[in-house]
């Protein structure tokens, strides 16, 4: 298994649209396999294909069983097929634009339809952080990120912030050097 690179804004893969996965083959599988060791490597719940620079419709999530034991979901072409009319407001980051968090607006309750690692068809109705997940993860392979669904003055915002962040993180490694 391999850990992979996380892309992080703003590369432009994350905004765009990944490609329908046609066969579900050996190099699928094992993409996946090192999709989910990196995401939990990087203390992530989700992880998309266009995150790893792969602008393939892949999804690794795992947001832990009700036990709090490791529930690890590998989707190829995941579709949401039902969604709640109920919405709840949660707070949200990501791999790509980390250490930043918004909260957002998201339906409670999802159906996902999707292929598991083997090519055979699964579908999953779920609430609560694991339906926040999937939304999550499915908008990545659309191109939009969680900060998409933020006011363009809060995304704006935070875009800044981690900007700031990197150009300290940058700083203190010069003065490391000297
Ligand atoms: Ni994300």
């Amino acid at each position: 298994m391999a850990k992979l690179e996380i892309l992080e804004i703003p590369h432009p893969i994350l905004t765009q649209k990944a490609a329908e996965v046609e066969e579900v083959t050996p190099q699928i599988k094992q993409l996946l396999a090192d999709m989910l060791e990196t995401m939990y490597a990087s203390h992530g719940v989700g992880l998309a294909g266009n995150q790893i620079g792969q602008l393939l419709r892949v999804v690794v999530v795992d947001c832990a069983d009700e036990e709090g034991e490791p529930d690890p979901i590998k989707m190829v072409n995941p579709k949401i097929i039902w969604r709640s009319e109920n919405k709840i407001c949660h707070n949200e980051g990501c791999l790509s634009v980390p250490r930043q968090y918004a909260d957002v607006v998201r339906h409670e309750e999802v159906e996902v339809e999707y292929l598991d690692e083997n090519g055979v068809r699964q579908t999953r109705r779920t609430g609560g952080l694991l339906a926040i997940a999937f939304q999550h993860e499915l908008d990545h392979l659309d191109g939009i990120l969680f900060i998409d669904h933020l006011s363009k003055l809060k995304r704006n915002m935070l875009i800044k912030r981690l900007e700031k962040r990197r150009k300290r993180v940058a700083e203190e490694m010069l003065e490391g050097d000297e």
